[in-house]
């Protein structure tokens, strides 16, 4: 396959590149909610009181911005710095290697921004910072380890590719709610503008170092592609969880509240899309031979399966 580079635009485009001279100058304050009312959310629960929603929302904002702060450093950045090294197992060429050092560059600044309106959405909303353990990043972790370190890289690139891929169309939706706070919104658009070339990166360097892997090491990733889509799509149950406690719900109305909204979010056609599309563009690229276990809808996820397949062409 020919490399051909999303970045050729990046001098004048990348967000790091058009940088306010000082840091947190983008931030201007403003009414809005902390986080789209999506059905799924433990924070639009019926059972939760008014008076500690926007508390709820605010943190489970902050429990989003650190876990793009960890995304980028523990993952992204790993597996950019991996390619740039050469290390990741396969042949590429080297404007792919220049490519991975701009992923990095930008990975960066994103964690950087991810800060920068973390400590603003503290202020405002007077709801604490916490460093939680991260389900996706907890499970690739769990995943490495037990397949030792000689596939560790292979799996890492793999969780990176999934990121980067549903995480873009995930951007621009939060990003489009106009009921979402102004800065909210500016750091999910910058974010997301970068993503669009991030996600072409990586699709293409998937269908380049993908073939060159031994058929052995293919067959032991392919059952891990439908567990990194799910792990990345569907709310992180742990970190809801102790949200909800740290914002004075009890122990058994917080789990019930986590599982009624996991719950909904299996249902959402939006999310389950996301998952299928995304397996089924995987397959038709020849990377995940087993494809989707469940049917995919027909009709109401057309569009999606188009973007994904779009993404991953
Ligand atoms: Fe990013
Ligand atoms: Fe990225």
């Amino acid at each position: 396959m020919i490399y051909r580079s999303p970045f050729r635009t990046w001098e004048a485009l990348a967000r790091v590149k058009m940088k306010s001279a000082h840091p947190g100058a983008w931030l201007k304050g403003g009414a809005g909610k902390w986080l789209p009312d999506d059905p799924w959310s433990v924070a639009a629960h019926p059972d939760l009181s008014e008076t500690i929603r926007p508390q709820v929302s605010a943190a489970l904002l902050l429990a989003r911005l650190d876990f793009t702060v960890q995304l980028e450093n523990a993952c992204i950045s790993r597996v950019a710095r991996d390619i740039a090294g050469r290390a990741l197992p396969g042949e590429y060429p080297e404007q792919m290697v220049i490519d991975a050092l701009r992923v990095q560059c930008d990975e960066a600044y994103h964690a950087l921004l991810a800060l920068e309106l973390s400590a603003h959405v503290e202020r405002l909303a007077g709801v604490g910072r916490v460093r939680y353990e991260h389900h996706f990043l907890a499970q690739i972790e769990r995943v490495q380890h037990a397949a030792g370190c000689a596939d560790a890289m292979r799996i890492a690139f793999c969780a990176a590719v999934v990121a980067e891929t549903v995480i873009t169309k995930m951007l621009r939706d939060d990003w489009h709610d106009q009921e979402v706070q102004r800065d909210v919104r500016a750091f999910f658009m910058h974010h997301c503008r970068d993503e669009a070339r991030h996600s072409a990166y990586f699709s293409q360097a998937l269908r380049i170092v993908w073939p060159q892997w031994e058929p052995r090491t293919r067959s032991a990733l392919q059952p891990l592609w439908r567990d990194l889509i799910t792990w990345f799509v569907l709310p992180d149950a742990a970190v809801e969880n102790a949200v909800l406690v740290a914002a004075g719900v009890g122990g058994s109305d917080a789990a019930r509240i986590v599982n009624d909204c996991r719950l909904r979010a299996c249902a959402a056609s939006g999310r389950r899309v996301s998952v299928e599309a995304t397996l089924l563009s995987l397959k038709r690229a020849g990377i995940c031979e087993g494809g989707p276990d469940e049917p995919i809808p027909h009709a109401a996820s057309a569009a999606a399966r188009e973007s994904m397949s779009e993404t991953l062409s």
